[in-house]
């Protein structure tokens, strides 16, 4: 039986295990087993700090998170459909974990491919059996006398030693093919490989379920896959495992060549959204109707579709803008999402995209329509004439001083 160091310094944090173990004690005055389940002993074997802690219980999770709430306080969110629950640690200075989540041991089983799973109480072992891959389905035990023995029931350790994504039983992806999405992430993220054997399951039919579930769920791995380090190569893997058949048949290849644009530069005081970046370069070639109806299978966002549509319209307006002075720039991108903006300058290269992100959007007259009034002038269309003239003289450089904007304004009144 293999015995897992656990107060590894770069495993854990202290704080992580000193909460453990009180999980740990609490569990066995309950006569609940518990167990550390699924990407942190995935971690631990990687030599990777373990970001979320999921606890596996044999017996009740809810019970034991309301044990845990009562003896150290937090608030607890349970879910009793599924037996599961978020404790939500009370505050401490400096904690690197807030929650923990807390799973009752179970089976499940789908009533049809893709359909959500119907969950039972089970045996640790059961559980894991219900997991993707052999490198997600170790768990480590935490009961007082046993605590760090390693149950590895599909030899994960090996295929985390000979760097493959190895699914447990055929059916896998047809039970829940958002696995497919899980595989392509986990194999790009550690330079692994998909085994041969998994390989071939992502087939025409186990793709085909991909166009059974909800956008929801699809856009939930794609959301996962483009916070990722090597987001892009994951979205070209995807693509050419035929993967992008189960989302929508206008869904198109990753253009290859934009491949390194995902980073953003952050001294450019525009909100960063690597994910939305991500979706934009992805689209940006594509018609009006195709990013509507991609939109609407992906459930993104009016703001998501709004803004992948605006590259679009952009880099098709761009071949009439190369050359116009800042004001004729300025106007055209007055009203459109920045991020968009700099993702047509990322893919263009076109110089007038950034003057106007980084300067020309900045530009005000001094005059403001209070001077204006003071000057006596009636309500009335004139007003916003008058402050566009004087904004587009700055912005082309006609004038270049307070005193030679008042000049102006004086012919104008
Ligand atoms: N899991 C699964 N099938 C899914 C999703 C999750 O079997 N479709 C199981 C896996 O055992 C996984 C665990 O649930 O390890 C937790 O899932 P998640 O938090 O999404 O992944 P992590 O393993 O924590 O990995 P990461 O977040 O680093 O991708």
């Amino acid at each position: 039986m293999t015995r897992l160091e656990l107060d590894g310094a770069r495993f854990l944090s202290t704080g992580q295990l000193i909460l453990l173990r009180e999980i740990s004690s609490l569990s066995a005055s309950l006569n609940m087993p518990v167990f550390l389940v699924g990407g942190c002993v995935r971690d631990y074997f990687l030599k990777t700090p373990a970001k979320d802690l999921d606890i596996i219980v044999e017996g009740d999770a809810i019970r034991l998170g309301e044990a845990l709430v009562e003896k150290f306080g937090g608030h607890l969110i349970a879910h009793s459909k599924f037996h599961t629950a978020i404790w939500e640690l009370p505050e401490t200075p400096g904690q690197a974990t807030d929650s923990i989540d807390l799973i009752t041991a179970r089976t499940e089983s789908y009533e049809h491919p893709g359909a959500l799973p119907v969950v039972k109480p089970a045996s640790i072992e059961d559980d894991l059996q219900r997991r993707d891959f052999t490198i997600n389905a170790m768990a480590v035990r935490l009961d007082q006398d046993r605590f760090g023995e390693l149950i590895d029931p599909f030899d994960g350790r090996l295929d985390l030693e000979k760097k493959r994504i190895r699914i447990l039983h055929p059916r896998s992806f047809l039970d829940d093919p958002t696995r497919i999405f899980r595989a392509i992430r986990y194999e790009c993220r550690y330079s692994f490989e998909i085994e041969s054997g998994t390989l071939e399951l992502i087939n025409s039919e186990s793709i085909g379920v991909i166009s059974k579930i909800s956008g929801e769920r699809i856009r939930h791995e794609l959301d996962l896959i483009l916070e990722e380090v090597s987001s892009l190569a994951m979205i070209i893997r995807a693509g050419d495992l035929g993967v992008f058949k189960g989302i929508h048949s206008k869904l198109p290849l990753f253009n290859k060549e934009f491949v390194d644009l995902l980073e953003m530069d952050l001294t450019l005081d525009i909100p960063a959204d690597r994910v939305a970046m991500g979706y934009m370069l992805w689209l940006l070639d594509l018609p009006e109707d195709a990013i509507l109806s991609i939109g609407r299978r992906l459930d993104f966002s009016s703001e998501l579709t709004h803004s992948v549509w605006a590259v679009a319209q952009l880099k098709k307006s761009l071949p009439f803008l190369v050359n116009s002075k800042p004001s004729i720039w300025t106007y055209a991108l007055e009203k459109l999402p920045l991020l968009s903006i700099y993702v047509v300058f990322l893919v263009s290269g076109e110089r007038a995209l950034l003057n106007y992100i980084s300067l020309w959007r900045h530009v005000k007259p001094f005059t403001t329509g209070d001077v204006l009034k003071s000057h006596g002038l009636p309500p009335g269309p004139r007003y916003a004439e008058i402050l566009t003239s004087l904004k587009s003289a700055w912005l082309d450089g006609e004038v270049k001083s307070e005193k030679e904007e008042e000049e102006l304004l004086q012919t104008l009144l």
